[in-house]
């Protein structure tokens, strides 16, 4: 089954740092990299990777050849992307020693989709086909709309969060990806307990992914609740472990596996990712992951269900 992407593709330039700046320090940066990212271009490369066929859709700028270029080589469709003269969408990311990130979005391109460019991608699509979207682009809302009206399945990751999240239609979602920032936001609630559950009421109908981090991931789906612990791996980079998580759990539900296994090939998935540097390039292959799955490298995944 096809995954149509209308996903945000950034040049992300990448600071390495002790720690992150604090508000009003001027610090030296241990190194510099530019690297290919984006929760778009990750996000259709990690799905890609696990096995999926994926079509990305968005628009690039006069500088952004390069990340079209990286999307190929990882077997993405790209001939739905269009291309303008304005300056893409880019990131400025410090990375500290805990592995941990910090990121400053400029949307450039990202958003400047138009109504007409939706609906023309949309047509080449039919009943059943998934749509993927995360909050890096504009249009988020209509997309959802349009593509629902239209029998698509659609799945977003609401990342990052902002106010406006709450006016797009959620109930016509398939999946709704998110992590404690971006579901606490959603539900309007200061606290961090009982996410998942004021979600699936909320939005009943809807499939729910929730990443915790170290603390693992919960779904809720048709009434069922999952959780999964993560893997005990020393992370360099958590960039892009999200959107690994994302493409690889698409992967499992779209392709009939278990929900246990789909979060045990998600999680290993994603753990691979944080033990490198960088966005896109972190993203491992299936093969790797499998490996790593068959061979218990990571210890045992434990997948509750109730
Ligand atoms: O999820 C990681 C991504 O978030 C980075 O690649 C950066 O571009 C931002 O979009």
């Amino acid at each position: 089954m096809r995954i149509i992407n209308f996903g945000s593709l950034n040049i992300d330039y990448v600071y390495r740092v002790d720690q992150f700046v604090k508000p009003g320090e001027t610090k030296h940066s241990k190194s510099y990299m530019v690297n290919s990212g984006g929760k778009g271009l990750n996000q259709s490369i990690a799905a890609a990777r696990a096995g999926n066929e994926v079509l990305h859709a968005g628009l690039i700028g006069r500088d952004g050849g390069f990340l079209v270029e990286k999307l190929k080589m990882a077997g993405v469709d790209v001939s739905l992307m269009t291309q303008s003269e304005e300056v893409s969408g880019h990131a400025i990311i410090q990375v500290a020693d805990s592995g941990q990130n910090s990121i400053l979005l400029y949307g450039g391109t990202n958003q400047m989709l138009t109504e007409g460019y939706i609906e023309r991608t949309l047509a080449e699509f039919k009943s059943g086909e998934l749509v993927l979207l995360q909050n890096e682009t504009n249009l988020v809302g209509e997309i959802i709309g349009k593509a629902a009206d239209k029998g698509l399945m659609v799945a977003l990751n609401a990342a990052p969060y902002s106010m406006a999240l709450n006016a797009y239609p959620l109930e016509k979602l398939s999946w709704l990806i998110v992590n404690e920032v971006e579901a606490a936001g959603i539900v309007g609630d200061e606290g961090t307990d009982g996410l998942l559950e004021k979600l699936a009421k909320a939005y009943p109908e809807t499939g729910i992914l929730l990443t915790l981090g170290v603390n693992g991931a919960r779904v809720y789906q048709h009434g069922k609740h999952f959780s999964i612990n993560s893997c005990q791996v020393e992370a360099v980079d958590t960039t892009a472990a999200g959107d690994t998580f994302t493409g690889y759990f698409l992967y499992g539900v779209l392709n009939g596996l278990s929900m246990a296994d789909t979060l045990r090939l998600a999680t290993t998935a994603s753990a691979l990712c944080v033990q490198r540097p960088g966005a896109a390039d972190s993203i491992p292959v299936m093969a790797e992951v499998s490996q790593v799955l068959e061979n218990e490298v990571f210890g045992q995944l434990e997948v509750k269900q109730w």
